[in-house]
């Protein structure tokens, strides 16, 4: 198969899809309390043409996809459409990122379909805070959700959890228990400054080295490895049944050996988070174009990744779009 590379050489094997802009949480730092702007159902992808692009992609070298939102699982007939991903010959692994409220009712299902494992996004463990934090009271759903994630092998399990000053930051230490008592990897995330969330994410911005010697302080961590950990630089309790990632977009960026590209909800390519270059796949009728042309559209899109992202630069064009609109 052939294996298409970058232009400063980079493996680009790893397709993320949003396949919804929706969501049923409100998190402070990704969406406005009200009055979000939803794209038009005509305007979001159909499944058959997401996976019409996903073997566009397979064939140019993609072996991993990661289905994100909005949150994926409050679109309908996602178990179906993870069935059929199932079926695309040369895919090696399918993986979700929810906010696992729906997982309690899902999880089984998605398992059954074909899904690997899931990421569950889950800033606290206390449930005002959740509240505070997500706008809604579906703290005990979550939880329920990550056990029913355990249960049905959606494995390895990961919590990623965007790491706040002044309003996380004292639970580093519950964090680090749950991935001691359960087989759980938590990963800790830099706050980006994304959309929307720009001024939040200078004040609430806690560099991840600062709170990994915190820990190292208090605790014994020894490199670990974990199934998939991307960009995560990872550790354990020696007696720990999960681990602890960090995730450093902005204090040490891992752009050289990043590997994806993105595909929004609404047919675009899209090569780095931060940069507002879009592919779009539609043609000026609005039609999904056809698949000589999506593959044209899909080398131009790995030509076109930037070398690294400028979330750093004061006058750098950062991202118009927020996450719930590009997708995790
Ligand atoms: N910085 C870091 N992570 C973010 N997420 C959403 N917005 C940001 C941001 N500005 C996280 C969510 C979820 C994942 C999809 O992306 O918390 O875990
Ligand atoms: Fe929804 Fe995820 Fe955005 Fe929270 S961060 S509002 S769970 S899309």
């Amino acid at each position: 198969m052939k294996q298409l590379l970058d232009q400063i050489g980079r493996k680009i094997d790893y397709l993320r899809i949003s396949i919804t802009d929706r969501c049923n949480l409100r998190c402070q730092y990704c969406m406005p309390s009200e009055g979000v702007e939803y794209k038009f159902h005509d305007n979001i992808l159909r499944y058959e043409e997401i996976i019409q692009i996903v073997k566009v992609g397979v064939e140019l070298g993609i072996k991993k996809v990661r289905i994100t939102g909005g949150e994926p699982l409050v679109r309908g007939g996602v178990v179906d459409f993870i069935r059929h991903l199932n079926e695309v010959k040369g895919l090696e692994d399918i993986s979700l990122t929810t906010n696992g409220i729906l997982l309690g009712k899902y999880a089984e299902d998605l398992k059954d379909a074909g899904l690997n494992r899931v990421n569950i996004s889950l800033d606290t463990l206390d449930r005002d805070k959740f509240k505070m934090i997500t706008r809604r009271d579906n703290f005990d759903q979550a939880l329920e959700g990550i056990k029913t994630a355990l249960k049905v092998g959606l494995t390895p399990v990961k919590v990623n959890t965007v790491m706040m000053k002044g309003v996380n930051d004292d639970e580093i230490l519950d964090f680090v228990n749950l991935s001691h008592n359960n087989p759980i990897h938590v990963r800790f995330i830099e706050f980006m400054p994304l959309g929307q969330s720009k001024e939040l994410s200078a004040a609430r911005y806690i560099s991840l080295e600062d709170i990994r010697n915190q820990i190292m302080k208090e605790i014994e961590l020894i490199p670990a490895m974990v199934k998939s950990s991307g960009p995560a630089t990872t550790y354990k309790v020696p007696s720990g049944q999960g681990t602890i990632g960090f995730i450093t977009p902005i204090s040490h960026n891992f752009c050289s050996t990043c590997n994806r590209l993105r595909l929004t909800s609404d047919g675009r390519l899209r090569p780095c988070l931060d940069s507002n270059l879009e592919i779009d796949l539609h043609d000026e009728n609005g039609k999904i174009i056809d698949v000589n042309d999506i593959k044209d559209k899909f080398i131009k899109a790995i030509m076109l990744k930037p070398g690294h992202h400028n979330f750093l630069e004061e006058r750098g064009e950062s991202s118009r779009r927020d996450m719930f609109q590009i997708g995790g």
